[in-house]
């Protein structure tokens, strides 16, 4: 890999942003497809499917994947701060479609403790990266939404709660990470009406596996659930009474649902989610039965999010004559194949692998962006 300025190989027509690298030619009649947030766990996944179909792959995004070389996953690393519109329009230039996956964002504990820094630096991002889009003329956009869009009122027991898409309105998400992502689906819709752009938006619901966050705060359960599973030895950590519900999607199934949904016909937001819905309490024994422990769970106060939440997926099977249908076992016994690996590696110690910690809010990319 050398550094380059975007267009001094003619690889891509796109203008310098500095700090990016050209990790191969663009191959003859190749389309090109931008990956905002290209390094991050989806993104990078994403990427690295798209360059074996033959795509020429712009990865886009502020930090460098801590888990895969650049090359495996694009063809050029543009390193910039995507809350930046003249960056968004460098980057999708040439573009012939657009997965818009970056996002400032983390688990649970994160996101409820970082309100108002995300939700600034996520509408730039959104709105920046859609409008460089059109600007581009880029014929389709996919944007990364979330099941945190769904009225929280929705998700208050722990059963009965599989949220069909038209859950979202009238809107009262439980987070304004929530927020921002429903009010852009809407400025997504608003754009495919308006221009000859085809949006499309998929409500991901929890998604995991190898080569994702799994230590320093950001992490969400599955991984960290991975991560105490391996490392505790008296007990098994968990915030809450373990009632609360969720469904998981391993990343396979997330990638191949953004392309059907890219690709597809439908221009309406669409849950991309599993139905297989497991408690807490269920799901941590899984992950002890995964490393061959059997050990009580300790409650402890934390950060839990909804009490229940799940996907309904009548709308993605009509629309798409297909769902997410990986098992949560299945996922989970490669994810924490991989977490093992990593901690191996890492050589951290077990008492403080065996917890999570709430991160606290900081305003340094916002002064970031200022100075
Ligand atoms: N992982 C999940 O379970 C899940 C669930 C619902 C929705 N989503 C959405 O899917 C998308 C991808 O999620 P992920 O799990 O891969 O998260 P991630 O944090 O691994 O990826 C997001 C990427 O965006 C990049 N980014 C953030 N701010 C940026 C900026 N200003 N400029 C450039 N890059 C920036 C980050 O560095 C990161 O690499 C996000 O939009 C997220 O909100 C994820």
């Amino acid at each position: 890999m050398s550094p380059t300025n975007g267009s001094s190989n003619g690889a891509h027509p796109w203008i310098c942003l500095g700090g990016s690298v050209v990790t191969g030619p663009r191959p003859e009649g190749a389309k090109a497809v931008c990956i905002a947030g290209g390094a991050g766990f989806i993104g990078s996944h994403l990427g690295k499917r798209l360059k074996s179909e033959g795509w020429y792959v712009v990865a886009a995004d502020w930090k460098t994947n801590e888990f895969m070389a650049a090359k495996e996953f694009c063809d050029v690393f543009a390193h910039c701060d995507l809350r930046r519109l003249e960056n968004c329009a460098a980057v999708s230039k040439g573009c012939e479609q657009v997965y818009n996956m970056a996002a400032d964002m983390g688990g649970m504990g994160f996101i409820e403790s970082n309100q108002s820094v995300l939700m600034f630096n996520n509408t730039m991002i959104s709105s920046n990266m859609l409008e460089a889009s059109r600007h581009n003329k880029v014929a389709r956009y996919l944007y990364a939404s979330t099941a945190c869009v769904y009225n929280e009122t929705k998700q208050m027991d722990t059963q009965d709660v599989a949220l069909k898409e038209s859950d979202a309105w009238p809107a009262q998400p439980q987070d304004t990470y929530g927020l921002e992502k429903l009010y852009h689906e809407e400025m997504c819709i608003a754009y495919g009406k308006d221009f000859p752009i085809a949006t499309r938006m998929a409500r991901f619901h929890n998604v995991y596996g190898p080569r994702g966050t799994w230590k320093g705060g950001r992490e969400k359960a599955p991984a960290a659930f991975c991560r105490k599973a391996l490392a505790s030895t008296v007990d098994f950590e968990m915030w809450g009474d373990g009632e609360q519900t969720r469904s998981f999607m391993f990343i396979e199934d997330c990638v191949e649902g953004c392309l059907r949904i890219m690709n597809g016909e439908c221009d309406k937001p669409l849950n991309l989610g599993t139905e297989e819905m497991i408690s807490m309490n269920e799901f941590g024994k899984l992950a002890m039965s995964l490393a061959g422990k059997d050990l009580p769970i300790r409650h402890i106060p934390g950060p839990q999010g909804v009490r229940g939440r799940n996907s309904d997926n009548t709308m993605i099977r009509a629309e798409l004559g297909w769902e997410p249908l990986i098992s949560i076992r299945d996922g989970m016994t490669r994810t924490i194949a991989w977490i093992k690996e990593q901690m191996e590696k890492d050589g951290g110690d077990a008492g403080g692998y065996s917890q999570s910690h709430v991160v606290v809010q900081t305003v340094d990319s916002l002064e970031l962006l200022t100075n």
